[in-house]
């Protein structure tokens, strides 16, 4: 069903692994594709209940958009990779279902402007973030400038794009690129025990989550549809009112039960 990604189903968690490992999983045109299709894929299955993004082999998480695929495009050719590159990206930012990084080495260019779409991220030791794109006489594409800027403020931001210094994991942490810093072997557990932890909560509030806070640092207004954080905030607000779960939780609390969430 894909050519450049693995998938792996368990306990509702999908692990999605991009698997070019000797081209450090650099991003081309058939990884836009396949991760285009799986995150249908996790907004269409009831059985998947979140999603982990991550590198195959122990080097890197993803190396960039393939430079390969760069050579002779022109002016109009790029704007539409960058389009492409940013609408696919979006769709992983505005999945209902929470979709975390799991960043397992380098996180450059294309890949640390994927790492930064999830909704966050944890890494390994070994992590290594930047924007190295000057040095090819470019700027990130993929949203980059944008949620480098959301993450770790302007003047930050606009430092680690002009130097292309490399983030390593304790600073990236410091930065607050990344919630958590795992050895290399138990980085996938760890994201998949806060998804566990995740998943046991209200489906359709965790939704309303992830739109507000999407409303909270984006300043696009086609993407807000015209409304302020705290108008969506008190749209979704009504929203979880009216679900099952909502019913259920509060009833779970006062009659001193766990609550059995539905996603209704
Ligand atoms: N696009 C295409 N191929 C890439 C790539 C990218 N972004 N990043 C790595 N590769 C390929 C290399 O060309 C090499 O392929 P080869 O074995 O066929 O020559 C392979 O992956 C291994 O990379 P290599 O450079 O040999 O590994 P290294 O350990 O010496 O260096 C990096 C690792 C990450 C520092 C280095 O690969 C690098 O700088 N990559 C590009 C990063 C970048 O600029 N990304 C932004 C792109 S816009």
């Amino acid at each position: 069903m894909y050519s450049t990604i693995l998938t792996n189903l368990e306990n509702g968690i999908l692990t999605i692994t991009i698997n070019r490992p000797d081209k450090l999983n650099a991003l081309n045109a058939a990884v836009f594709t396949d991760l285009d299709k799986v995150i249908d894929e996790v907004t269409c299955n009831v059985e998947i209940k979140s999603a982990i993004i991550t590198g195959a082999g122990p080097k890197a998480f993803v190396a960039g958009a393939d430079i390969t695929e760069f050579g002779g495009l022109n002016k109009e050719q790029a704007m539409a990779l960058a389009k492409r590159g940013q609408d696919v990206f979006f769709k992983i930012e505005n999945s209902k279902k929470p979709i975390i990084a799991a960043v397992n080495g380098f996180a450059l260019g294309g890949g640390c402007e994927l790492a930064m779409a999830c909704h966050f991220r944890l890494c390994s030791e070994n992590a290594k973030f930047g924007q190295p794109e000057v040095n090819l006489g470019l700027i990130p594409g993929y949203g980059g400038t944008q949620r480098l800027t959301q993450l770790v403020g302007k003047g930050k931001s606009m430092e680690l794009q002009m130097t292309t210094h490399m983030v390593d994991a304790n600073e990236a942490l410091q930065l607050g690129l990344v919630n958590y810093v795992t050895a290399a072997e138990s980085l996938l557990e760890r994201t998949k025990d806060i998804l566990l932890v995740i998943q046991s909560k209200a489906p359709v509030a965790i939704g309303k989550v992830i739109e507000c806070v999407n409303v909270a640092v984006v300043s696009d207004s086609a993407y807000t549809n015209g409304k302020s954080g705290y108008d969506k905030e008190v749209e979704a607000f009504g929203d979880c009112f009216i679900t099952e779960d909502m019913k259920e939780g509060t009833a779970a609390f006062l009659e001193k039960r766990k609550a059995n969430f539905k996603g209704k």
